[in-house]
């Protein structure tokens, strides 16, 4: 495949040393053939902190404006995301999860600790009628996330029974008598997680067995068909790909990866709204990192299985900080600046090159944990840079990725001083991202982002043979890459139009403010 490709000079001045920065991108429209599953825009919610309860969930009793128990102003804000797949219960909360404590009676459910996330006692009141229909109505595919670390064979196979069968089995019958009477349709489900660490501690190759039995027994009833996905690697384990493709192999559908930018120097994970230029950079270059690690689980799953039948899943991603100072440190909440929204879009450029393999990403995680699309505190809800993000790129759900090359300045990150803690791989970035792709009505989008703090960019698009009529466009940036929406100023950080893109015959001048984010819409002719 025909992957985009950075050619540039290699400056070893400091960053920020010219006024102004040029950069040239050439779109291959020929080339383009691969679609962009919406799955890449996919998200996750844990029992963690307050993602499900205060943040998805209030209940129907509550004083917060409800529809069935889900926070209207989050449930509103989510169908406009068009959100494509949503992972749940966990991550780590999944595998300590019974999911038959969270059905029938509410008042009769069991209570329980949440071990991982603070030994918050969970009252199980959010289970598995109040995910599935949850995904109804977001209108995306459920992703479930079995328990194998502390659980049963037993435990997940009518787990799938429970939720898929439509005949007159007993747990379609438990379902019914719990008020559901149709089997809802699963798609994706994860047997384990994390079974390296929080989800067992296990070496790949036991976890491979207990895949293969686990798996053996999640049924494809009448007429549902599962897509199982085994529990992969983090980020540079290399070995669990190796040995999971190896004994595994094709009894999987599919395996997860996750890939945090997450610093750990200093003895923090750093604040993430306090931050200077030097940990801005080191942040973009870690998530640019993630394109050397996903090459390297491709490369390997390509030695086993050269058609690529089983996907990747980036099942986890997005970054990690410092909670807000004053909140619970297992809750895991923490504030999103513009800083985020770059990490969304680079990363979202790098996925679309690698789609013939990687079929799914979900960031971690959708409300009020890790790199969230929305933050709340009891009635008020705020909408981060990363949800802004990530409705602008939502044109390229679904589009033929076109592939492009990017001419532009390249930088060393030891001779700018930039840090490169917690990094493996990567020694050089470039200061200009971008991705592109055409969808069903025939429009290009391209997104470009320029990562300069200070200096704006000068970018000239060559189209190729694409006779482009018209461009408009919607910006994302603000005046520090440190800022970031609160509940008493929610709008700091949002998008506008555009119009910095100038359209001349087969070319595309587009001028971009210092970090700034932009998604372009191209009108052409045919
Ligand atoms: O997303 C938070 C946690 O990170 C998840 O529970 C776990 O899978 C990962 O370590």
């Amino acid at each position: 495949m025909n992957r985009s490709l950075f050619i540039g000079s290699l400056m070893l001045t400091t960053i920020g040393m010219s006024a102004q920065n040029k950069a040239n991108i050439t779109l291959h429209v020929d080339d383009a053939s691969q679609i962009i599953p919406t799955e890449i825009y996919g998200q996750f919610a844990e029992h963690l902190g307050s993602c499900i309860y205060g943040g998805l969930w209030v209940g129907e009793g509550s004083d917060i404006p409800n529809t069935n128990g889900y926070r209207t102003d989050v449930l509103n804000a989510l169908i406009d995301l068009k959100v494509p797949v949503l992972r749940w219960p966990g991550g780590c909360f999944a595998d300590e999860y019974h999911w038959m404590d969270g059905i029938g009676p509410k008042e009769s459910r069991p209570k329980m600790v949440n071990n991982n996330w603070g030994g918050t006692i969970e009252d199980n009141s959010f289970g598995t009628h109040e995910f599935l229909n949850l995904c109804e109505l977001l209108g995306c595919e459920p992703y479930i996330s079995g328990n194998v670390g502390s659980g049963s064979v037993e435990e997940l196979a009518k787990w799938i029974e429970y939720m898929t069968s439509d005949g007159d089995s007993p747990m379609a019958r438990l379902r019914r008598q719990n008020g559901r009477d149709k089997a809802w349709n699963v798609k994706y489900l994860g047997v384990g997680n994390e079974s390296w660490g929080c989800g067992g501690n296990m070496r790949p190759e036991y976890y491979s067995d207990l895949y293969r039995r686990y798996s053996t027994y999640c049924r494809n009833y009448d007429g549902n068909r599962l897509f199982k996905v085994a529990s992969g690697a983090s980020d540079y384990d290399f070995n669990w790909t190796d040995v999971l493709m190896q004994q595994v192999g094709h009894r999987m559908d599919g395996l997860s990866l996750h890939y945090y930018t997450v610093s750990g120097w200093d003895g923090s994970k750093g604040s993430a709204t306090k931050f200077d230029a030097n940990r801005y950079y080191w942040t973009l270059a870690k998530c640019f990192e993630v394109e050397d690690v996903i090459q390297k689980h491709c490369e390997i799953m390509d030695r086993y299985d050269p058609q690529k039948r089983i996907h990747l899943l980036l099942d986890e991603w997005g970054t990690w900080w410092d909670v807000e100072p004053g909140t619970n440190p297992g809750h895991l909440f923490q504030q999103n600046t513009l800083r985020d929204a770059f990490v969304a879009a680079l990363s979202f450029d790098i996925f679309h090159k690698y789609t013939d393999r990687l079929k799914m990403a979900n960031i971690a995680q959708i409300v009020n944990v890790l790199q969230s699309m929305i933050l709340t505190n009891n009635d008020k809800m705020v909408l981060t840079p990363t949800y802004h993000l990530f409705k602008m790129y939502n044109v390229h759900q679904n589009a033929t990725f076109i592939p492009l090359n990017i001419n532009c300045e390249i930088v060393d990150l030891k001779a700018n001083g930039i840090p490169r803690h917690n990094m493996k791989s990567r020694e050089i970035m470039p200061m200009v991202s971008a991705t592109a792709s055409t969808d069903d009505n025939g429009f290009i989008h391209i997104s470009i982002s320029n990562i300069d703090l200070e200096n704006k960019l000068e970018v000239t698009v060559d189209l190729g043979d694409v006779k482009a009529e018209k461009v408009t466009g919607d910006i994302l940036t603000s005046k520090y890459v440190f800022d970031h929406n609160t509940f008493d100023n929610p709008n700091l950080v949002t998008t506008a139009p555009f119009s910095g893109a100038k359209l001349k015959k087969n070319t595309l001048s587009v001028t971009l403010p210092a970090k700034s984010i932009v998604t372009l819409k191209l009108e052409c002719r045919n």
